[in-house]
């Protein structure tokens, strides 16, 4: 015991600012632990070990309370306090793995396994998020500067000042009514999507959604088409659950499916009609006809991904697919992250009516919902009309800045370089020569403070576009032209190394 009281002294230290009974605490648990104080052994009273050690007494008898609470001692009335035995049971943690078997043999050691599962280390390799998520070009990112927070906050402040219990406590399945029916009303006129409020369950956003969906309508080794290229988080959120992906080829018409793909039909298809993510053609009206008897006919689900269509250029935005399903066979989900900004987290998915009970259900089971307060200022937004006028006023906005960098592509490049897909959303994409690699050039602008992204990365076969995911929306218009000449400077040294101008190579 006095080594134990030599040790303690030792270790204690009093001048720091850490406090002497937490100190204490965790070096009677340390010695206990690593079994400086074997199980039986009997504590000194408190008052020794205070007097030892010259602390107050009270604080010997707390950190004496608190071991005996966590299990590390025994206090008996009358006969003192001993440490108790907590060394792992052998039987209950099983042999070691090359422990000999009965017949004397060694059982083979397992395979060793990693930290990771093997879809979680696929995610991790596969990984799509940037490091950053703001500043020129980052594709997909509205202008969160022009959010009309003082309209946020004061519609936040005046319910917070009425919070009633039921705002404060977990969602019902499905989301707070109001904002259901408030979305139900705007995509029916914004969208020509078809539902009641009922239909529409609030979720986290599209990744959210999509996951929701995936859990509550396909089983793990299922297959689900996905466009070829598509957006990486919908591949990665479908791969975390155990779906087969089976990428089918798009053309300017949208998915195109070959003969062979159609011969096996998927459990389901994810599909972006309005705005073919991530190179921006439209799905023709034939097309989503024929995709639509597809699915009735084999009993597909569709998931519609209608993540940015709202911000259309120089025609109405288009109608969704979902307002041409007759069988109930789309999912429809769309999100406020492109409309207001992403950090709200706040999207919807429009399921078909008979499977309204079952999301409620399902969406309640797996993220116990809450932020109830967040939804009934989004409805008291959207009720009161700052949506339209955000969504109007930032269409223009986002408008001008696209054709400003357009404008700095054609002064650069004359037409060496295509844009593609810039009738709709918040970035384009620039189409750069075949023998570039886009994944260099990314890397390269990213090093020179400018971020897009390649469009090589999209694609799961080698059959790959080249170009660069340039966004528009967020950038002030001063700020286009000089970046645009940071990125056409970077491009120029990969893509035109060959030939003095771009316009004489393009010749
Ligand atoms: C095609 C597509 N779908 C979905 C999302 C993400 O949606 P959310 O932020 O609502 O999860 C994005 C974001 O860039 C996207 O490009």
């Amino acid at each position: 015991m006095v080594i134990l009281f030599d040790w303690l002294a030792a270790q204690l230290d009093k001048a720091s600012g850490e406090p002497v009974y937490r100190q204490l605490l965790q070096l009677m648990q340390q010695a206990i632990l690593t079994g400086q104080l074997a199980p039986g052994t009997k504590l000194p009273s408190s008052r020794l070990l205070a007097a030892d050690l010259g602390i107050a007494r009270n604080t010997v008898l707390h950190v004496y309370d608190q071991l005996s609470a966590e299990g590390y001692v025994l206090s008996t009335t009358g006969s003192g306090t001993y440490v108790a035995d907590t060394r792992p049971d052998s039987a209950a943690v099983g042999p070691a793995p090359d422990t000999p078997t009965h017949d004397g043999r060694a059982v083979p050691e397992p395979s060793p396994r990693g930290d990771m599962s093997v879809r979680g280390q696929r995610l991790i390799d596969e990984a799509g998020v940037s490091a950053r998520q703001w500043g020129a070009f980052m594709p997909g990112v509205p202008d969160v500067a022009e959010f009309p927070a003082r309209t946020w906050s004061r519609l936040q402040a005046r319910l917070w000042k009425s919070a009633s219990p039921d705002l404060l406590t977990y969602a019902p399945g499905g989301g707070y009514r109001p904002l259901r029916r408030a979305l139900s009303d705007y995509l029916r006129v914004a969208r020509s999507v078809r539902c009641s409020p009922d239909q529409i369950i609030i979720t986290t956003g599209i990744h959210q959604s999509i996951d929701l969906a995936v859990r509550m309508l396909a089983d793990t080794g299922d297959r689900a088409w996905v466009e070829e290229p598509c957006y990486w988080g919908a591949r990665s959120v479908l791969q975390a659950s155990g779906i087969k992906l089976a990428p089918i080829p798009v053309d300017g018409e949208g998915l195109n499916p070959r003969e062979s793909d159609l011969r096996h039909p998927p459990r389901m298809a994810l599909v972006t009609p309005s705005h073919q993510y991530p190179l921006g053609m439209v799905m023709s009206l034939a097309r989503r006809r024929t995709l639509l008897e597809y699915a009735r006919q084999h009993k597909v689900w569709i998931i519609e991904d209608d993540y940015d269509s709202e911000f259309r250029y120089g025609s109405r935005p288009l109608a969704s697919l979902q307002g041409l399903d007759d069988a109930g066979q789309v999912i429809y989900v769309g999100s406020l992250g492109k409309l207001l900004f992403p950090g709200l987290r706040v999207g919807y998915m429009v399921v078909p009516e008979r499977l309204v009970g079952a999301f409620r259900t399902g969406v309640a089971e797996l993220y116990r919902e809450g932020q109830l307060m967040q939804q009934a200022v989004l409805a008291e937004f959207i009720m009161d009309g700052y949506l339209t006028t955000h969504v109007r006023r930032m269409r223009t906005l986002y408008g001008e800045r696209r054709q400003l960098l357009i404008d700095a592509v054609t002064r650069h490049f004359g037409d060496a370089l295509p844009v593609m897909g810039d009738e709709t959303g918040l970035h384009f994409v620039l189409g750069l020569p075949e023998d570039c690699d886009d994944r260099v050039v990314t890397a390269a602008s990213y090093d020179a403070g400018v971020i897009v992204r390649p469009l090589a990365s999209y694609y799961f076969g080698k059959q790959q576009r080249k170009g660069l995911l340039t966004g528009y929306a967020c950038v002030p218009h001063e700020d286009i032209a000089p970046a645009f000449a940071t990125l056409a400077n970077v491009i120029e040294e990969h893509a035109f190394r060959a030939a003095s101008t771009p316009r004489e190579r393009a010749a």
